[in-house]
């Protein structure tokens, strides 16, 4: 008799979840893409409240412009977005998102509501999921943008759900993630709660997205190195880089405190910062490092 295991077409919402795990890691990747999406909604007020390093709840709200209620289940399916209509868009677009995934992706490993009042519909409406295909969509009372609860993440996903760290290292997690947003969006009002309890409050400044303000950046990063960071400025080769640059007294063996961001993006290049290091060559001990922040802005 042979053993051969016979072949099967795995069930959709298999299919979904393990999608779905290739996007959404951890609570900290949730916490990005709504945020993302918050940002892409034109929002200045955007407040995260986290429970449990997230695993039990992360909520997202916005004051942006909201979701109108014909779309409000719709955008939880895939390929579902309103920033990307043909390939040529991906030249120029500069939104945070455009796959139209995130949402189809959370929902498929968490249970999700959302309440969104369209800046242009009178009353505001919600929607809450028991499984993806599941879903209520009903009035309710919310004065402006957009809220998106998270709640017991990986829960139906056992397989995922091991690999979460505690709920420290999770909420740890989180912070990283947040924290070059606070220092790229200083016309965004960020508040932070975790376990109740508020624990970041960022008031908006005067500054413009994507300008790297000393004040927010003290504020976030609240070390002594700040005061004495000096401001930079390149215009060539089609882009422009500006930002803040250390004292070269205030070295470090630390890789911390350097934050490249690319047309708003936080990303990490080796070769940017390699230059950097390069530049302090002769004011610096051999190796060691300086805090930087540098916005690279190009043209899509
Ligand atoms: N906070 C929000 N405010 C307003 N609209 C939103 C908000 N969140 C989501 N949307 C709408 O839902 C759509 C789907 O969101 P989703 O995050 O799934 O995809 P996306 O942002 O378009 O692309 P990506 O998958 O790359 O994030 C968005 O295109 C947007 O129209
Ligand atoms: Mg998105």
């Amino acid at each position: 008799m042979s053993n051969q295991k016979k072949l099967k077409k795995l069930p959709q919402e298999v299919v979904n979840q393990i999608a779905a795990g290739e996007v959404i890691e951890r609570p900290a990747s949730v916490v990005k893409e709504l945020v993302d999406n918050s940002i892409d909604a034109e929002a200045t007020e955007i407040t995260i409240k986290v429970r449990n390093g997230g695993i039990s709840l992360i909520e997202v709200s916005d004051n942006g412009t909201g979701i109108p209620e014909e779309d409000l289940a719709e955008v939880f399916t895939a390929h579902t977005t309103t920033k990307l209509e043909s390939l040529d868009d991906l030249n120029t677009l500069m939104s945070m998102g455009f796959r139209g995934e995130a949402l189809s992706t959370i929902v498929a490993v968490s249970n999700v509501s959302m309440i969104s009042k369209y800046e242009d519909e009178n009353i505001a409406h919600k929607v809450n999921f028991n499984s993806p295909d599941d879903y209520k969509v009903t009035g309710a009372a919310r004065e402006s943008g957009t809220v998106v609860a998270v709640e017991n993440i990986f829960e139906n996903v056992p397989v995922r759900k091991k690999f979460l760290k505690t709920a420290q290292t999770e909420y740890r997690n989180i912070l990283n993630i947040l924290t070059p947003y606070f220092i790229i969006y200083p016309n965004i009002h960020w508040q932070l709660f975790k376990d109740g309890k508020k624990v970041v409050d960022l008031e908006s400044t005067s500054s413009k997205a994507g300008k790297i303000d000393k004040e927010r950046v003290n504020e976030v990063v609240n070390q002594d190195f700040v005061e004495r960071m000096e401001s930079v400025f390149f215009d060539g080769n089609g882009m422009q880089i500006s930002g803040l640059v250390a004292h070269p007294s205030d070295h470090m063996s630390r890789t911390k405190y350097q934050y490249i961001f690319v047309n708003g993006r936080h990303v990490w290049d080796n070769g940017v910062a390699k230059s950097v290091f390069q530049a302090y060559d002769r004011y610096i001990p051999h190796g060691k490092k300086v805090p930087f922040i540098l916005n690279v802005q190009i043209k899509p």
